[in-house]
């Protein structure tokens, strides 16, 4: 058998040293590695030997393989370049595989969200990441020496040489915005009223990660300005969106809840979609699912957007993107979103 393997090799070697062209290659290749080829046959051989041959003969016939392997993989790369100096493609050779991608899972929520809030005439806009301090927690009523600040520990950034929109003269304190909220103010200085609008975005803080909470995660910011706006409209909205979310028989609950730029404001709950409000293990047996903030917007944030508080109100919402994202899927860990797993994201 060892006689056999060697001879084999010698063979192999001399033909392939002896073909002129990629076509001629490739039947020999077939010939020789294909699944009824010769190297096949050596390899079945080898299975029938008694054990002491068969562990020699089995290495030999498998140092083979790969030797001969790289020796048919050289000697298309030839061919392939030579055909490439000589201009020419040959349109014989297997195509490469193209792998087709598909949406990140919060992409696709929000995708849909923004469609939804486009067909009740709301605005779709984009606000910066790195945000000024003042945008992003003084115009929303909370000042420096306010205890609301730490409710959102966020990351504070040397301002050497950068500028953020609206901000471009003098240093500002940078932060990486921790809510989309500060878009409340950056879209009533630009638009003015009556406005509504909606603001995906990427949000940051510097928090203790876990199965519900991350560092970087997504919010979609919703407010909406006009004369004698009130809880009801905020209700009505939050309401379609949720049965659009979940299904027409889903609740909407407000509960009270301090944000210094409402007044009043509400943490936001929706009837359990798994259990429909009977209480199971996804609401704690509560029957509810807690997905966002919302509230009328406070005077002093009117002001701030140079909007007459006299004249008109407000509503205002932030959703955690990724939170209604791991309910609508089940998916038990923020952390994947994050991951780079391509085990995780190939099954959406
Ligand atoms: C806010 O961020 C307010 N800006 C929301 C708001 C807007 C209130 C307008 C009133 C008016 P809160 O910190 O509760 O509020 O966050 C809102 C949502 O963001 C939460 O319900 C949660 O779904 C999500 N969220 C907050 N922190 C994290 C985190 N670390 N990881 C993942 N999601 C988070």
């Amino acid at each position: 058998m060892k006689n056999k393997i060697e001879n084999l090799k010698s063979e192999i070697l001399g033909k392939l040293s002896e073909v002129k062209d990629a076509e001629a290659l490739r039947e020999l290749e077939i010939k020789i590695l294909g699944r009824k080829g010769e190297l096949a046959g050596i390899l079945k051989g080898v299975a029938k030997l008694a054990d002491e041959e068969k562990k020699e003969a089995g290495q030999l016939a498998n140092e083979l393989k790969i030797a001969i392997r790289e020796k048919f993989e050289e000697a298309k790369e030839v061919f392939e370049n030579s055909a490439k100096k000589r201009g020419f493609t040959d349109a014989t050779l297997p195509g490469k595989k193209i792998t087709r991608g598909h949406l990140h899972p919060i992409t696709i929520v929000r995708e849909d969200l923004e469609d939804f809030f486009q067909s009740l005439n709301f605005m779709v806009l984009e606000g910066p990441e790195l945000e000024s301090d003042y945008f992003c927690f003084e115009a929303l009523n909370i000042p420096k020496w306010h205890p609301a600040r730490d409710m959102q520990d966020t990351f504070y950034i040397d301002p050497k040489g950068l500028s953020v929109q609206g901000e471009e003269d003098g240093q500002p304190d940078l932060v990486m915005r921790t809510h989309t909220s500060p878009m409340q103010v950056r879209s009533m200085l630009e638009y003015g009223a009556p406005l509504r609008c909606v603001v995906p975005g990427r949000c940051f803080r510097s928090e203790a990660t876990d199965v519900r909470h991350e560092h970087t995660f997504y919010q979609l910011e919703g407010l909406m300005i006009d004369k004698n706006i009130n809880i009801r409209h905020l209700k009505g909205v939050l309401v379609a969106m949720a049965r659009h979310l979940y299904g027409p028989e889903t609740e909407v609950r407000l509960r009270p809840k301090f944000y210094p730029f409402v007044e009043p404001g509400f943490n936001g709950e929706v009837t359990c979609f798994l259990c429909h409000g009977q209480g199971c293990r996804l609401c704690k047996q509560t029957g509810w699912l807690e997905i966002f903030g919302a509230g009328l917007v406070h005077p002093n944030v009117l002001k701030a957007g140079k909007i007459d508080p006299e004249k008109y109100t407000g509503f205002a919402f932030g959703f955690g993107l990724n939170r209604i994202v791991q309910l609508k899927y089940g998916i038990e860990d923020i952390r994947l979103f994050n991951s780079g797993d391509l085990r995780f994201l190939e099954q959406f």
